[in-house]
């Protein structure tokens, strides 16, 4: 399949898709972004995605660059030139083009691209016999609330857990407390309660993480959002989430198994829980096509 991005309005082949060299997503990593899931033409919590990049925007200043339903519009048609049964869809709003300056003096238009691609089959091996991570001291900015394409830092941190042979690094505060991964949300069970950190400027607020704390509540799990550490008592079970992953085990952390170094049955019940959620939808959407 040739591969179709939408650029400001048009779509195009993805190879001949570019952006202006003074795109100030380019020069000072000024923009945002979403990444959602697409499952046979459903959009998973397209609401949820759309509200976080609007406030994404807002936080920044930048226009949103189309009205609400236009935007749903766009999606539906760019997953309609790519139709993957399992797609994952990524969105880049930029401030725009303007000559180099950090001051912003004239509101530029701003620059919005869409790409789809196939959503990866996860890891068997993570799957079967859960991911492993690394924790490393917090180096990011103290806005990680705002879904910024600035993620330096956690390319770095990915790249060294992959060096390692881990799969996340997940930031610890000063107290080493953990916040979350480069490309995930953090968690943990502790004394059969789930535990996550609170939403604060330290952590996105993800949208699989919201998922799953609504998950686990209806399956009975008290949810608890604070400040957790791996040495704590009575810790069970960690596990990383994210809209691409779902959730995943993380059975191993520093080359330290966590508790017996399987994945365990919380963490795989809620990963369940979430891929029934997905089939629904899937089928809600063939019964309604139908
Ligand atoms: N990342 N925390 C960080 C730092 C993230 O980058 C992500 C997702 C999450 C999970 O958010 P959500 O559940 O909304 O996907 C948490 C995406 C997948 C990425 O950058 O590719």
């Amino acid at each position: 399949m040739t591969l179709t991005a939408w650029v400001n309005g048009r779509f195009l082949p993805l190879a001949e898709a570019c952006v202006n060299v003074e795109d100030r997503g380019f020069q000072f990593a000024d923009g945002v972004y979403e990444v959602l899931v697409c499952f046979a033409g459903v959009f998973v919590d397209l609401e949820a995605h759309l509200s976080r990049l609007q406030h994404s925007c807002n936080t920044l200043a930048i226009p949103f660059p189309l009205p609400a339903e236009e935007m749903k519009a766009v999606l539906h048609e760019a997953y309609s030139r790519n139709p993957f049964d399992h797609a994952m869809v990524y969105i880049q709003i930029t401030r725009g083009v303007a000559p180099r300056a950090h001051r912003i003096d004239t509101i530029p238009k701003p620059t919005m691209v869409i790409t789809v691609r196939e959503l990866p089959e996860p890891s068997v091996q993570q799957v079967t016999h859960g991911a492993t991570a690394i924790t490393r001291p917090d180096i990011r900015w103290k806005r990680c609330d705002i879904k910024s394409i600035a993620l330096l830092a956690n390319v770095m941190g990915k790249q060294e857990a992959a060096q390692l042979g881990a799969d996340e690094c997940f930031w610890q505060d000063e107290r080493e407390s953990i916040l979350e991964g480069c490309s995930s949300n953090a968690l943990a069970l502790i004394n059969g309660t789930l535990v996550t950190h609170p939403l604060d400027h330290q952590v996105l607020g993800g949208i699989a993480r919201s998922m799953i704390l609504r998950l686990a509540a209806e399956h009975d799990i008290p949810v608890e959002e604070r400040a957790w550490r791996l040495d704590e008592n009575g810790l069970s079970e960690c596990m990383m989430c994210s809209t691409t992953d779902a959730v995943m085990p993380v059975c191993h952390i520093n080359g330290h198994a966590v508790c017996d170094g399987k994945p365990g049955p919380v963490s795989m019940m809620l990963r369940q829980a979430m891929l029934d959620e997905f089939n629904a939808l899937r089928q809600t959407r063939q019964e309604i096509a139908s």
